[in-house]
């Protein structure tokens, strides 16, 4: 072609990158790979074939992880753990900046690698996954440098076992390692079985770096090995992955003690205003959904569009669709790649196959005769409940709808069972800044759309998993309060006969809703003291009450939109309210617990409640300095309702300790109060009804814990469940969270100091909070 005729049509040439080096590298290690563990590969064994998604040519054989090996992996980790961690911050922190530095002198071998793989375009591997794995590596430098001076009570967990998905192969074995890495923990890592090249070449890297043997271990394989994984002895897992599985894992880690965080999938919603720059917005859009050939789990897959532009936005979005350039990743001037796997081919054709709703735009490009490739795809004109606008497609398949006002959209955007990000597009910074708080997500985008950097938590809510990866919220996530953890003692009711109650007869009723109302079951239990006297009857509460409880939280919401000042002013009112009852409230414990301690435990709630209403207006997010011109707004909000097994053994200052902390950051609660002692929390009900607390806020039940703990942990409509009583809840707890990921905090069988610094304080608040970064570019 002569430059004439490239003036002519304008067409694109092509601008092949070599494969040549990343094929060398694979043949150099003879196409077959065994595992890294303990600092060496072992010898391949039985495996599978890693693919090119874009030509189908296998690139390497892979061993499938054994019991065998999972077990050595695991075992070598351990044995690393103490003395990585030993080697102090600024230790590790020479490491992580020597793996930072290898990342970005082989930038280019991994990026090829990777695209090989994967089947991504090489501009994004290049220009957006490597570098984002370097800087995530950089940025963790930093963090062990600054854990001892910044962290100096807490440390590590011990062995992390890190599962990951096939969509950024690199990027988040960078988002895992790194901070597990810089907080003294060891880790065994599985890659997902369709791309596990630059996870082997990250551990010749480490070989390279000099890491100490067993501080990364990377296993190979599918599911199964994900699975020995889970159930190893390993005290953390980290996943990212379909919901489906984190799911599977909630449940099979449940009552384990291990930690666990779940970044799954999502349907981020994508809102286009009337007064956006709606060009902008359709660039935006490519690299919300054709970005990664859709296969992002925080990409904007569902399109919401302001009616009155939505015509002309859609014809300009279907014009810049016809001119997405598909084909050989490889290819520099490519914009869409291949997907990972023929099954993720097939699974995209099929899903987009059996919609029958909406119109279809399927891009006017030219497609690749071979390979897994999908057309970039537009539907407009779907209905909310389309299966198409609520199921997590993954492939470069854009849905949408309109919207007529603000809070339509804000309705439709919520309208998901996921919750991973969502992205803004308006030019009044007012109606931007009004609609993100609302949106019910992780991270929020304004007038930009998936940005990520290590410095800004990224993370979900809803089914879309828990826990936060990057920035300081990530770090906690791979750490633990120094010290030793006490086994819980089991506290058993004192028991006694007959005898009539001193006084006039009276049953305590649960709170529920602002009333005080009588258990639907129609039971109760008598309270006896130590000595075996009668000391009143205490309700019993079943999942009745409290599904009751949960619709009267839920009716509360207006509380999570208060000030912090006006909680605090309610939270000292309550501490004044029981203050004033102090000596009957001292008296009352001291019959049911029987000692001397209760007056103690009095003055400890009063200043337990003075100590949450100080933090209610105090608890600040922080602003990220991001790499762009902007900011990352990391906000603390409330979870929502919070259900809460109290602990038995302190059940006034249990009771506020879990109360208080739920309450001043702006949540709902159901408490569950302390079974063998109910009576402080019923009499606590009058000092709430005193105290201007709004109905719904706070809403206690009694009786058995074992009644209330499944259904609470069951329930839609919470988000959250601490479990401080019993043992064997922790389990139950954790395994019925499953239902809809809600957030977990557990005893797992240990206690903490009720009356110490462990019963307040940072925990607390963090477990009552979530953090929304919410990302404003300046402007141009
Ligand atoms: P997946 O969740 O099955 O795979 C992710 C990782 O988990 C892989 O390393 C896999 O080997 C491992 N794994 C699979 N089963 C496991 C088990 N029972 N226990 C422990 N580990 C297990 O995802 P898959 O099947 O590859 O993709 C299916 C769908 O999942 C996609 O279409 C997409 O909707 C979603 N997905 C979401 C991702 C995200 O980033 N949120 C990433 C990958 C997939």
């Amino acid at each position: 072609m002569t430059v004439a005729e490239i003036f002519e049509t304008m067409d694109y040439g092509t601008a092949p990158e070599s494969a040549a080096e990343a094929l060398a590298w694979l043949v150099d290690q003879g196409d077959r790979f065994g595992h890294f563990i303990d600092g060496a590969f072992t010898q391949p064994g039985d495996g599978f074939e890693s693919r090119n998604p874009a030509t189908g040519e296998t690139l390497a054989t892979l061993s499938q992880a054994t019991q065998a090996d999972v077990d050595n992996a695991v075992k070598a980790a351990r044995k690393a753990q103490k003395g990585w961690e030993n080697l102090g911050g600024h230790g590790r922190a020479k490491y992580l900046y020597a793996l930072a530095r290898l990342l970005q002198k082989h930038a280019r071998l991994f990026a090829v690698l990777e695209v090989l793989d994967n089947g991504k375009p090489i501009r994004e591997a290049r220009d957006v996954d490597i570098p984002l794995a370097q800087r995530h590596f950089y940025y963790h430098a930093g963090m062990a440098q600054l854990m001892d001076s910044e962290l100096p009570d807490a440390e590590a967990l011990g062995v992390c076992g890190q599962i990951i998905p096939w969509n950024f192969p690199l990027l988040m074995l960078a988002w895992k390692v790194a901070p597990a890495l810089a907080t003294g923990n060891t880790v065994v890592l599985k890659p997902a079985e369709y791309t596990s090249l630059t996870a082997l070449l990250f551990a010749d890297i480490c070989r390279q770096a000099g890491l100490p043997k067993g501080v990364v271990n990377i296993v190979t394989g599918d599911g199964a090995v994900g699975e020995m994984i889970v159930a190893a002895d390993v005290d953390k897992i980290a996943f990212t992955g379909s919901t489906e599985v984190g799911r599977r894992i909630r449940e099979a880690t449940a009552g384990s003690g291990k930690a666990l965080t779940l970044e799954l999938g999502g349907k981020s919603p994508y809102i286009v205003f009337d007064d956006a720059d709606l060009d902008s917005a359709v660039e935006g859009l490519v690299d919300a959904i054709w970005f990664n050939q859709g296969q992002v789990c925080c990409a904007g897959s569902r399109l919401l569009v302001h009616e009155p532009v939505a015509d002309m936005f859609y014809a300009k979005l279907r014009a810049r669709m016809d001119k997405l350039r598909v084909g050989s990743p490889l290819d520099k001037s490519i914009d869409v790649g291949a997907l990972v796997d023929p099954v993720q081919l097939q699974s995209v054709t099929e899903m987009v196959g059996s919609n029958t709703a909406g119109q279809t735009h399927v891009a006017a490009t030219d497609m690749p005769q071979s390979g897994c490739f999908y057309p970039p795809t537009l539907i407009t004109g779907l209905n909310p409940a389309d299966t198409l606008m609520q199921e997590e497609i993954f492939g470069p398949v854009l849905v949408s709808t309109t919207f007529r006002t603000p809070a339509e959209a804000v309705q439709l955007a919520n309208n998901t069972r996921y919750g991973l990000a969502a992205t803004v597009w308006s030019e009044n910074i007012n109606l931007a800044l009004d609609i993100a708080p609302k949106l019910v997500a992780g991270v929020v985008w304004v007038n930009g759309t998936n940005l990520m950097d290590a410095a800004a938590g990224f993370g979900g809510v809803r089914e879309s998993g828990f826990g936060r990866e990057g920035g300081w919220e990530g770090l906690t996530a791979y750490t633990r309060p120094k010290g030793t953890a006490k086994p819980l003692k089991d506290i058993q009711p004192f028991t006694g006969e007959g005898g009539p109650l001193e006084g006039v007869d009276r049953t305590a009723k649960l709170y529920i809703g602002g009333k005080q109302s009588r258990p639907d079951g129609g039971y109760s239990a008598a309270v006896w003291g130590k000595n075996g006297k009668l000391i009143g009857h205490a309700s019993i509460a079943n999942r009745k009450d409290v599904r009751n409880a949960v619709e009267a939280a839920q009716a509360a919401k207006g509380w999570s939109k208060t000030t912090g000042h006006l909680r605090a002013q309610i939270l000292y009112y309550i501490a004044e309210n029981l203050d004033a009852r102090a000596d009957e409230f001292a008296t009352r414990l001291d019959a049911m617990q029987g000692g001397k301690t209760g007056a103690k435990e009095v003055a400890a709630s009063v200043k337990r409640l003075f100590t949450y209403a100080a933090w209610a207006d105090k608890y600040d997010g922080q602003v990220h300095g991001v790499p762009i011109r902007g900011v990352a707004l990391a906000m603390k909000e409330p979870v929502g309702v919070i259900g809460a097994l109290c602990p038995a053994e302190a059940p006034l200052l249990g009771l506020v300790s879990c109360m208080a902390p739920a309450i001043a950051m702006g949540n709902r609660v159901i408490l569950s109060a302390s079974k063998p002692f109910p009576l402080a929390a019923t009499d606590f009900i009058q000092v709430l009804e005193t105290s201007d607390v709004p109905a719904g806020v706070v809403n206690i039940l009694t009786g058995p814990q074992s009644d209330v703990a499944e259904p609470m942990a069951r329930h839609m409509d919470i988000d959250a469940v601490w479990s401080f009583g019993a043992a064997e809840l922790s389990a139950t707890v954790e395994k019925g969270s499953a239902s809809n990921l809600k957030r977990t905090w557990v005893n797992n069988g240990f206690t903490r100091d009720w009356s110490g610094q462990e019963g307040e304080g940072h925990a607390f608040l963090q477990a009552a909070t979530e953090v929304k970064n919410i990302w404003i570019p300046y402007g141009e």
